[in-house]
């Protein structure tokens, strides 16, 4: 806050002084200003007014002279903005729309004052969202891609390492450690669908829908669409100025990503812990204790997992904004943006420290072969035998759990019980049982579409990479 007196800022600074007589309160004005967040859509602000003053001169407002000096000083501006990115950190212009307007002027002199004609900083708010999140949703796209193509190499990679695969967090099933990191794949896969369907719902030009009615100026709207690289203009002029949808969907998107990478974060925290000890992380994301010198911490998958609450934070606060927002703009959507920025870049961060955790990560293969071969994860592919045998699976079911209890007292694997027990309880068996119940069989046998087995997660493979490009 820079003024000191409520008379010191003049209301003929703003962009609506006229009808003002005095000034703003000084904690109100910077309580209003959105210029220190929304900043970040200078540019999209330049171009959508290049844009504009094209569909000026078309409606027949500006002269063709006109619009090409604007264009110019708007061009020249851009440049200013990205050579000297301080100016406007430094500026106290109420918006990022008042900054520019006050800029150009000094550019162009009085001209500068025909450019908002028609326009409001409803349609021009709105389209530069869009155009800014343009930008930063192929941003995140690229955030999902590098993590997926991540995960498919680390998949690739342990295509044939047995660990144990989890229900109750009680071992339950021998699975391979690559199918493990597939099936976050596919919950990242499904997200970046979502972005994909969002960009697409996204894709309407607000410019021309004025404050809330639509613009009095006979401007081509589809050609305005058209050269802000928009697929059509929006319908409907109340609902243009008021739709945050989009906002609400990334939210939602970066929401759910978030969810999925704080369980990947969960599963492989708990993996590496002294009890586990089946991975581990990589130096470089790691960090140790100032107190206890034997300390390595998991900390960038703890903060990815922490980071979800606070990306959801602003779902709902969005959400909460929004309900029973009246039709058409008002004041209470500057609060879309905050948040939206901040879940951006923090999920792209996260899919970036993520990525280099997937990329460096380390099964301790002996630890996962042996943890995979033992504690009866085999106890279903007994039953299975049995079934293949002709015996009924709910029989088949009793007698290995009668097995297992026997297994249990005498301290041993299925496969290691003595011949005579064997014998009384799986007698179509014995014989077989060491080769059919070792993990590798285990796997192998799970080749079925959306199973465990090292062919199948190649395969997989090879169809992420198809899909990835
Ligand atoms: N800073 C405002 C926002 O972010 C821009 C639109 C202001 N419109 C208005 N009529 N005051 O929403």
């Amino acid at each position: 806050m820079t003024a000191s007196s409520p008379k010191s800022s003049k209301a003929g600074q703003q962009l609506w002084g006229g009808r003002f007589e005095g000034g703003l309160d000084p904690f109100f004005e910077a309580f209003n200003r959105s210029l220190p967040f929304d900043r970040r859509m200078v540019d999209e602000d330049l171009v959508g007014s290049i844009a504009w003053a094209e569909a000026l001169g078309g409606a027949g407002v500006l002269s063709a002279t006109e619009v090409k000096k604007l264009q110019k000083a708007l061009t020249a501006l851009r440049k200013t903005c990205r050579d000297e990115p301080q100016r406007i950190a430094e500026a106290t212009d109420e918006d990022v729309h008042s900054f520019v307007e006050r800029e150009l002027g000094a550019l162009v002199g009085s001209l500068a004052k025909k450019l908002h004609t028609g326009r409001s900083r409803n349609d021009q708010v709105a389209t530069d969202l869009k155009l800014w999140m343009r930008t930063a949703l192929g941003e995140l796209d690229a955030a999902f891609h590098g993590l997926l193509g991540a995960l498919v190499d680390l998949a690739e990679r342990t295509a044939d390492l047995p660990v144990p695969g989890y229900t109750h967090l009680q071992r339950a099933q021998p699975i391979t450690a690559g199918h493990h990191a597939l099936a976050y794949a596919e919950m990242l896969g499904r997200d970046r669908e979502r972005l994909a369907d969002c960009v697409r719902r996204m894709d309407a030009c607000p410019l021309g829908s004025g404050a809330m009615a639509g613009t009095a100026f006979g401007v081509d709207r589809r050609a305005l669409a058209k050269a802000l690289g928009f697929r059509q203009p929006t319908r409907n002029s109340l609902d243009t100025v008021s739709d945050r949808d989009h906002v609400a969907e990334t939210l939602f998107v970066c929401s759910l990503a978030m969810v999925h990478l704080s369980r990947l974060a969960e599963d492989w925290i708990f993996l590496g812990t002294h009890e586990a000890r089946l991975v581990r992380f990589a130096d470089a994301v790691a960090t140790g204790s100032s107190l206890m010198p034997q300390k390595k911490n998991p900390d960038a998958l703890e903060l990815i997992r922490g980071k979800c609450g606070r990306i959801h934070g602003h779902l709902h606060a969005l959400m909460m904004t929004m309900k029973g927002l009246p039709l058409a703009y008002d004041k209470d959507l500057q609060e879309d943006k905050e948040g939206l920025f901040d879940a951006l870049d923090q999920t792209i961060a996260c899919l970036k420290v993520a990525r280099t955790v997937v990329e460096t990560i380390e099964y301790d293969q002996e630890r996962c072969r042996t943890a995979a071969s033992q504690g009866y994860l085999n106890a279903t592919d007994l039953a299975d035998l049995l079934v293949q045998a002709g015996v009924p699976f709910r029989d088949a079911h009793e007698r290995v759990g009668l097995a297992v209890r026997q297994a249990i007292a005498q301290g041993c694997e299925l496969e290691d019980l003595p011949p005579a027990i064997l014998q009384e309880l799986v007698p179509e068996l014995a014989g077989s049982l060491r080769r059919d119940l070792a993990v590798d069989k285990v796997l192998a046998r799970r080749k079925v579409v959306g199973g465990t087995a090292p062919a199948r997660v190649r395969a997989e493979v090879k169809a992420w990479r198809k899909r990835l490009g």
